[in-house]
Parts: structure tokens; C-alpha cells; sequence
């Protein structure tokens, strides 16, 4: 067991803190178990898919919190954690962000996008009605923190956001597909009224809206074929 996870302290900045170590001793996985896990792991993984249609079926909130806890454990650059996850249930403030996407998709798909993008989304069947921001029954609304501001008012820079944002929805997309839920990953562009309608501060910018649920029962996916390992891996 490792002595990392006895370390209890709620988090406070750690902004130019000493470097202080604590034992790590995470047990060893014997490989043949390792082997068998990574493939389960592998094999799970491949059923993900984006799911556009979604049932307005509750969901068991623990299990959002949950993967949000997950996708927060996520590493950062500087060990900055520059996210905030909103969890947004009410109907009332789905729609309205909803119709606010959808304003903003209609002038996308109506030209913004230029030909090259709307025929890079085409295989998707994508358009601009966003019906899963309503249907689906929760939204986590994702924010990066571009900085943070310390007690006495100043700005300090949080690094590799983007990076780490991006890392941390990986994570939480893969802890909601593995427990049971589908995700969506829409990034309406642009996405300024997120921080409007959901009331952020200035320093957050919105990084993604992912609606949760289950699929609806006619559910449909596009066809689409993944790369295959040795068209991404490259040894050495
Ligand atoms: C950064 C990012 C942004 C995306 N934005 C959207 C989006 O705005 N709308 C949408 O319908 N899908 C969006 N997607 C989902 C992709 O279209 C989807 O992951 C891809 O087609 C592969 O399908 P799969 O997730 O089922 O494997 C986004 C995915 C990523 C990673």
C-alpha cells in the first residue's frame, strides 16, 4: 500500500511551497495479471462510443460524482488542477444552454464552419439541433482556470491547461463509459456564454459540455472505423 494515499490534508495552493516527499510503495501487479487486466481494460474501452441520442432516464448521481472525482485525480502541469466541473441537473438552465448552443451551431453549420470543417463533420451526421443538452438528464460543463488569484488579489499563471484539461476529460469520459454511462464531448463554438448563463468567474473559460445518460432506445452511432495499433504505434 502505498503512503501517498494516507496523505489527508484538504488541497490548499502550494504556490512556491517547499519540496516535501512522501513514500510511494503502490503494491507490484504480477505480470500475468497485468496482462489480463490491461486486455479487459483494452476491450472495454473499445465499446465507448459518442452518443448523440440520448433517454431522459435518471442516473444514479453518485456514479457523475464519482467520475468527476476521477477525471480530478487526473495529473496537471504543476500539480495545478486549472479545472472546474459544473454539474448541471436543472432542466430550467439545460434548456438555456441549449438554446444558446443551438444559436450559436445554427450560424456555424449556416457558414462559420467554412466547407473544409463541415466536411470533416459530415461522416458524422452532426447539424445544429442539440436535442441531448435537453434529453439527457445531467450536463457536466467542464472550465479551465487560465489562472488563479492568490488572497492578496494577484494573478498567477496556471500552466499546460489546456493539456491538463484535456487529460482529465479523457479520464472522466473513460470513468463514465466504464461505470455504465454514456458522454457526449460537444464543444460549441464559440462557447463564451457557458461562463454567462452558468454564472463563472472571470478566470474560468468553458472547455466542453458533456451531457450523461443512458442511449436512447433507438439510438443510432455513425459507422466510423478506429485506427488500428500499428497505424499509431510506432516502436523503437
Ligand atoms: C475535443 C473534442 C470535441 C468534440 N466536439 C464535438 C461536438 O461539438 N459535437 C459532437 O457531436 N461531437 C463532438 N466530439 C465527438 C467526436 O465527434 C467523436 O469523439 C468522434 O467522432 C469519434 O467517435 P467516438 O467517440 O464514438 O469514438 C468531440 C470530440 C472531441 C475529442
Amino acid at each position: 500500500m502505498s503512503d501517498t494515499t494516507a496523505v489527508p490534508q484538504q488541497w490548499t495552493p502550494i504556490h512556491g511551497a517547499p519540496y516535501q516527499p512522501v513514500p510511494h510503495r503502490p503494491e507490484r501487479i504480477a505480470a500475468d495479471e497485468s496482462i489480463a487486466r490491461a486486455a479487459r481494460l483494452r476491450e472495454a474501452m473499445g465499446g465507448r462510443r459518442t452518443v448523440r441520442q440520448f433517454s431522459s432516464d435518471p442516473v444514479p448521481e453518485q456514479v457523475v460524482k464519482d467520475a468527476i472525482a476521477c477525471a480530478a485525480t487526473a495529473p496537471s502541469g504543476a500539480h495545478q488542477q486549472p479545472w472546474t466541473f459544473v454539474l448541471v441537473k436543472d432542466p430550467q438552465v439545460r434548456g438555456l444552454i441549449r438554446e444558446a448552443a443551438e444559436h450559436e451551431e445554427r450560424i456555424s453549420y449556416d457558414g462559420r464552419l467554412g466547407e473544409e470543417w463541415l466536411a470533416a463533420l459530415r461522416p458524422l451526421g452532426t447539424d445544429a439541433v442539440k436535442a441531448h443538452m435537453t434529453d439527457a438528464p445531467a450536463l457536466v460543463v467542464v472550465f479551465q482556470q487560465r489562472y488563479w488569484v492568490g488572497e492578496d488579489g494577484t494573478r498567477h499563471k496556471h500552466y499546460y491547461v489546456d493539456e491538463s484539461v484535456g487529460i482529465a476529460v479523457g479520464m472522466l469520459l473513460s470513468a463514465l463509459h466504464l461505470s455504465g454511462l454514456a458522454a457526449l464531448i460537444h464543444t460549441p463554438s464559440p462557447m463564451r456564454f457557458l461562463r454567462e448563463v452558468l454564472d463563472r468567474p472571470e478566470n474560468e473559460k468553458a472547455f466542453a459540455v458533456i451531457p450523461v445518460g443512458y442511449p436512447a432506445d433507438d439510438c443510432q452511432v455513425p459507422g466510423l472505423v478506429r485506427k488500428s495499433l500499428d497505424q499509431v504505434l510506432v516502436e523503437i
